[in-house]
């Protein structure tokens, strides 16, 4: 079958990262044009990659000679074009999350109903990571027991000086909430975020680090420290504790360095770097399955089940209380 002709919108950083990777790195498909909110730039990126750009998305999407979407906006632009792309009858990949609030997640769920199929891909990379793969299988095993607790970080050099408080739940904890909910194969019953002393190097508006809480139906309890402004490294950590094992994520394969009478290993600076693999393997992933007609990765369900569940996690933090976690029932398409 002939390459899959992708159109991609939203050309900032992120999208401009998997036009690179799916045009030079990746097989059965092309990004062959590209288009942003904001025209123009979307123009001069096509420029620069050399494929057709558009200046109105919505062209794009509508346009025969494009078979399938990524959209890699702002979170306040991914409604309107995953909505654009199922009702243009195209198969789509959305960065996450899939938009910004629980009830438009729950509009595209409605529309891929409508559509009697599902179509829409969500970009939680860390389903692909082999780190979380393996802790995923090694549960699932049964061989190590249940799992009890789980205590995972997510920390990142700096963000920018316009993150506030909400910023460590919506934008780095959520791929926490995503995965953990994959990994452990269940939902999660409440929510609750507390806070350590705050760091002085962060944006004024943003208490760093966080501690957010959860617990799964079940009675898994798991806590999350997001500390995004802690000058170092890129460091995401993920360790379960079992009913007779504790489980720990494998620290990433990178080089060891032996300068200044000290030997230590590098670590990672950004996502982009500690889950290169990752979206390699998910965006490959997209392609095939999207060739093949069908949804193979986080579906639209998820991307509204995790928007759910941070929600109720913002709502403890400005609160100060434990949240209760509340899903709609799951539609047929999903089960
Ligand atoms: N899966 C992940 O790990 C991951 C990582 C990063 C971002 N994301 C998601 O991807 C989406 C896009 O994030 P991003 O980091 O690419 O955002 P970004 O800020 O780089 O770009 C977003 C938008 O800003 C505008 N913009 C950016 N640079 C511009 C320029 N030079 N001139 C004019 N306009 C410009 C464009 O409209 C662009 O679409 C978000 O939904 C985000 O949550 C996911």
């Amino acid at each position: 079958m002939s390459d899959l002709r992708i159109g991609l919108v939203g050309t900032g950083g992120i999208g401009r990262t998997h036009i690179e990777r799916v045009n030079t790195k990746l097989q059965g498909g092309k990004v062959v044009a590209c288009a942003d909110p904001a025209g123009a730039f979307g123009l001069s990126v096509a420029e620069k990659f050399g494929i057709k750009g558009y200046e109105d998305p919505i062209d794009m999407i509508n346009d025969s000679k494009i078979d399938a979407i990524m959209c890699t906006t702002a979170d306040p632009f991914h409604k309107k074009y995953v909505l654009a792309s199922i009702k243009a009858g195209k198969y789509v990949f959305c960065e996450k999350p899939l938009a910004a609030k629980a009830d438009e997640c729950k509009e595209i769920v409605e529309a891929e109903i409508a559509a009697g199929k599902q179509m829409v891909q969500v970009g939680f990379m860390r389903r692909y990571d082999e780190g979380y793969k393996q802790l995923k299988a090694a549960v699932q095993s049964g061989k190590y027991g249940e799992a009890l607790l789980l205590h995972c970080a997510h920390r990142n050099p700096a963000v920018p000086d316009d993150w506030d408080n909400s910023m460590a739940v919506e934008n780095s904890m959520v791929h926490e909430i995503d995965v953990l909910r994959w990994l452990l194969g269940e939902d999660y019953a409440t929510a609750q975020v507390v806070y350590g002393k705050s760091t002085n190097n962060g944006p004024k508006d943003l208490h760093d680090p966080q501690i957010m809480i959860l617990t799964t139906k079940s009675g898994v309890r798991i806590d999350v420290e997001s500390f995004v402004n802690n000058h170092k490294d890129y460091d995401i950590k993920c360790e379960i504790v079992c009913d007779g094992a504790v489980l720990n994520m494998p620290e990433p394969n990178y080089i060891s360095v032996s300068a200044g009478a000290q030997k230590g290993r590098k670590q990672y600076t950004d996502c982009f770097q500690r889950f290169a693999d990752a979206y390699d393997a998910e965006i490959q992933s997209w392609i095939n399955a999207t060739k093949e007609g069908r949804v193979d990765g986080p579906n639209a369900w998820d991307g509204y089940a995790c928007q759910v569940a941070a929600a109720a996690a913002s709502k403890a933090r400005e609160t100060q209380t434990v949240q209760p976690v509340v899903y709609d029932e799951k539609p047929e398409l999903y089960k």
